[in-house]
């Protein structure tokens, strides 16, 4: 059993994440900013934790997540301005980085985004903040003390998961269910071996459970 606190969990990937990881006996404290995701969050099996990743400091936010195994970071400002991704998929990951060190939290995931993503469909100003902000994100991640992850997963889609993944540091650009990317992080957790490493993720022809524990040759 891993004690796993979840940034975005009533996000779309986080509610998915955190029902599987409940499903799989695995502790989840549920970080969530709306007082009416807390039932959801707790049918879902999570204890949720009410709270702003932009309206909390590090120290305050590592007394929070004392005692975690893990976090996962997938809160993300969901396409709401310039503003707010940058207090949230930036400088909130920053704080939430630094809360993991002060509390001695080594493993951290992050769910990213492929630098390349979308850029046939949208080069807006604020999407292509976005990409920027994202890569930064990765990039004080990476260059933290802790046992990272950074997870990219390609286009989001609803889709019910296939079980049907491609893995890799490098994979060309392509889409994949919030399920999969979900299972996914469940597996990343299970296990701890994969560390420091940058995984790029869409749907493809390996089983989810063993497309990172067995590496391709
Ligand atoms: N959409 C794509 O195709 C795509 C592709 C690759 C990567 N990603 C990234 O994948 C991650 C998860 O995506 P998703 O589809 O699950 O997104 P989502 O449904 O928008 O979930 C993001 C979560 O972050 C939460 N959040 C926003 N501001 C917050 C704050 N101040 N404090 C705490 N939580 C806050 C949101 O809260 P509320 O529920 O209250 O809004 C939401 O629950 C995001 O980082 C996204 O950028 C997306």
């Amino acid at each position: 059993m891993t004690n796993v606190f979840v940034i975005g969990s009533a996000g779309k990937v986080g509610i998915r994440l955190v029902r599987k990881l409940a499903a799989r006996g695995h502790r989840v404290g549920a970080l969530h900013r709306k007082r009416e995701q807390e039932s959801d969050l707790e049918t879902a099996g999570a204890t949720p934790i009410f709270g702003s990743i932009r309206n909390i400091d590090a120290p305050s936010l590592a007394n929070i997540m004392h005692g975690s195994d893990v976090v996962v970071f997938t809160a993300g400002a969901g396409g709401a301005g310039i503003e707010q991704t940058n207090a949230i998929d930036g400088r909130g990951l920053e704080i939430a980085v630094e809360a993991a060190k002060l509390a001695g939290v080594r493993r951290f995931l992050l769910v990213s985004a492929f630098p390349e993503a979308w850029r046939e469909r949208d080069n807006s100003e604020g999407f292509e903040n976005y990409i920027a902000v994202k890569k930064l994100a990765d990039a004080y991640l990476a260059d933290a003390e802790l046992d990272w992850v950074i997870l990219r997963p390609g286009t989001l889609s609803d889709e019910p998961g296939t079980g049907l993944i491609k893995a890799n540091a490098a994979i060309p650009y392509g889409t994949v269910t919030r399920d999969d990317v979900a299972e996914r992080i469940v597996g990343l957790i299970e296990e701890p071996a994969v560390r420091r490493s940058i995984v790029e993720l869409t749907n493809g022809n390996d089983p989810v459970s063993h497309a990172i524990a067995k590496p391709r040759r």
